[in-house]
């Protein structure tokens, strides 16, 4: 939902992995950069350099031993910092916000996934991000195979590139994924009007125009500022 409240616009990109969220949002954000407008671009877990500490300890394949509720809660104290740090002044700013991931992926992978449960989680994100939530989330949808499929073949990439192992998740069972992906289907149903589902087996230029739709929409409902605008 459009929060008039603030000037500023936020998306955020949700899907499983491989499903394409980084390379539609690159996509994204070069357009809207095109058409000028300021903007903040950032990661979960990640974005702020406090959070890429957090990052490393979330992603390395070396932390088999990270206890469900201390992974949650470093997600959480990840998010917080970026909120705080980053997210709110941008949004205050009239900047468009963009996040790769935000707290739906904790709904789905530590709520549902690791079966935490949603009310805790809920709890948690109004204490951490203080009712800050996305005014579009873009949920890339893919089956798994295929999703899976492309995410091994970009951390073969990487890996020859030296790049660090992040493969701790997709080293997860099946059965996790689909649990994951119907904890997003029922997100989905649950604020058919944040969330907007797209069919991420398509072409990654058919990916991107059903997304440039969403956020068009999104943008006239905005009093955005230009990069332009005051330099
Ligand atoms: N629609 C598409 N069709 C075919 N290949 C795609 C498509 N979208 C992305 N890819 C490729 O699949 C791989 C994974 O994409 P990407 O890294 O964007 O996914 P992701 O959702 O960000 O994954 P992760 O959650 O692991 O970060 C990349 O190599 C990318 O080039
Ligand atoms: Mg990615």
């Amino acid at each position: 939902m459009t929060d008039a409240r603030r000037p500023g616009l936020f998306l955020s990109f949700e899907g499983m992995d491989g499903s394409g969220k980084t390379t539609q949002m690159r996509l994204l954000i070069d357009r809207l950069r095109a058409e000028g407008y300021d903007l903040l671009e950032t990661a979960e877990p990640g974005g702020t350099p406090i959070g890429l500490q957090i990052r490393k300890i979330l992603l390395d394949s070396a932390n088999q031993e990270l206890s469900s509720r201390a992974e949650l809660l470093l997600y959480f104290a990840c998010r917080a910092q970026n909120v705080d740090q980053w997210i709110r002044p941008a949004l205050a700013e009239g900047r468009v916000v963009v996040s790769d991931r935000f707290t739906d992926s904790t709904l789905a992978y530590q709520a549902v996934g690791r079966g935490l449960g949603e009310g805790i989680v809920r709890e948690i994100h109004r204490f951490a991000c203080r009712e800050v939530q996305p005014d579009l989330t873009v949920y890339l949808d893919v089956d798994r195979e295929v999703g899976l499929a492309r995410a091994r073949a970009r951390n073969q990439e990487r890996a020859a590139a030296a790049a660090p192992d992040e493969t701790r998740i997709d080293d997860e069972a099946a059965e996790f994924h689909d649990r994951v992906r119907a904890a997003y289907a029922r997100l989905c149903d649950q604020e058919p009007s944040r969330i907007r589902r797209v069919d991420a087996g398509q072409s990654i230029d058919e990916v991107a125009a059903a997304i440039w739709s969403a956020v068009e929409e999104h943008i006239a409902a905005h009093s955005l500022r230009k990069a332009t605008a005051d330099v």
